[in-house]
């Protein structure tokens, strides 16, 4: 029977409860394709502070190197809110995305016909949105130096430098065109180029890889520009490829397309071992009260059938599990719509595991 190895990350706040019900389908999942997966949790973020002092110890980090895939909940919470930077949860994040060199964050944006009117937006002009957001995730004001609050003529000075390696461009571009060859073939890389240098060599070296990729069209956008686009016309993207700090924003914005963060699962590809999360954080406010919504969670466990292990088949059978089900009438409080049925994440993760 073939085997993979998951480490699984729970973190904190509701992280627990959607990966529980990721676990959950999971389980379905391997019952009918035959094969095993074998999986060893690890403590990261607050979590891990509490228990060890530190956000990701390097037993975890050793472990999750080690893995086939990781599956990670959410991280952080008010309560460590107050250390400093180099210990907070956040930290845990950020060092499993450099630990093992994941420089692709994959954000796909799909609007569900069924939540067509969960969604602020007017339905026509989010109907039938299916759009990928590839994000850089190990460059730019992330991670550059220098950084930091210093004292400099009796004031303080905050510090983040914004910097990109012509090579970490090329590679996330690469990323990127392949990802557009396989779906329309057209790819929008967005910067703002108008007034930061760092982002103008960012435009160059589309260009430049661009001439690798002739069958795909490529565009430039200002991100001013594209926040704005989003809202009035997001069904004129298809992938769009951007730079950490860019990409962190406008993934927010655009998951609420979909009428709730909680529907947005995420992907973080490098050399080996990739990364599955929602893209939701820890939702501290309803942590523990059984009402999150695990579809994000499960979804990102779709992506790791379908990237990390190449069973689109069951990826699919999730997805549409996913779909029957809100197709249904159940809603978790997040995507509440008059006459369906409000469930809770464990409620839900059994209805989508019936369905698989
Ligand atoms: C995300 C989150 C993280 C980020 C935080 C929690 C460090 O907002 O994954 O989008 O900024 O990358
Ligand atoms: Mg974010």
């Amino acid at each position: 029977m073939k085997k993979y190895n998951i480490a699984v990350l729970p973190g904190d706040g509701i992280g627990p409860e959607v990966m529980n019900e990721a676990k959950k389908v999971l389980g379905i999942v391997a019952k009918h394709a035959g094969v095993q997966f074998e999986m060893e949790e690890g403590l990261v973020g607050g979590a891990a502070c509490d228990r060890y002092g530190i956000p990701l110890p390097a037993a975890v980090l050793e472990m999750a190197a080690a893995a086939d895939a990781v599956l990670l909940g959410a991280v952080g919470g008010p309560k460590w809110e107050s250390l400093d930077y180099s210990l907070r949860p956040e930290r845990a994040l950020l060092g499993l995305r450099s630990g093992l060199g994941l420089y692709a964050n994959l954000r796909p944006v799909v609007v569900f016909e069924e939540l067509i009117d969960a969604s602020p937006l007017k339905p026509e002009v989010i109907r039938g949105i299916d759009l990928l957001i590839v994000r850089e995730l190990l460059g730019d004001i992330y991670f550059g130096q220098p950084r930091g609050v210093r004292v400099e003529n009796g004031q303080r000075i905050g510090i983040n430098t914004m910097v990109y390696a012509e090579a970490d461009i090329r590679r996330i571009m690469k990323s990127a065109f392949e990802l557009a060859r396989g779906r329309q073939k057209k790819l929008l890389s967005v910067d703002k180029a108008n007034v930061l240098e760092a982002t103008e060599l960012w435009r160059d070296v589309a260009t430049e890889t661009g001439r690798d990729y002739p069958d795909v069209e490529l565009q430039h956008m200002y991100v001013d520009n594209c926040a704005m686009q989003l809202i009035r016309n997001p069904g004129q993207f298809d992938v769009i490829v951007t730079s950490n700090m860019f990409g962190d924003i406008l993934s927010d914005e655009a998951s609420m397309l979909t009428g709730s963060l909680g529907m947005q699962p995420s992907a973080s590809q490098g050399e080996k071992t990739a990364l599955y999360e929602p893209s939701h954080g820890s939702a501290p406010d309803i942590a523990g009260k059984g009402i999150a919504n695990p579809l994000a969670a499960i979804l990102s466990m779709a992506m790791m059938l379908r990237h990390s292990f190449g069973m689109s088949e069951e990826a699919n059978a999730v997805e549409n599990a996913v779909r029957l089900v809100l197709k249904e009438g159940f809603r978790t409080v997040d995507i509440r719509q008059e006459g369906a049925a409000i469930v809770g994440a464990r409620a839900m993760g059994d209805l989508v595991a019936e369905k698989v």
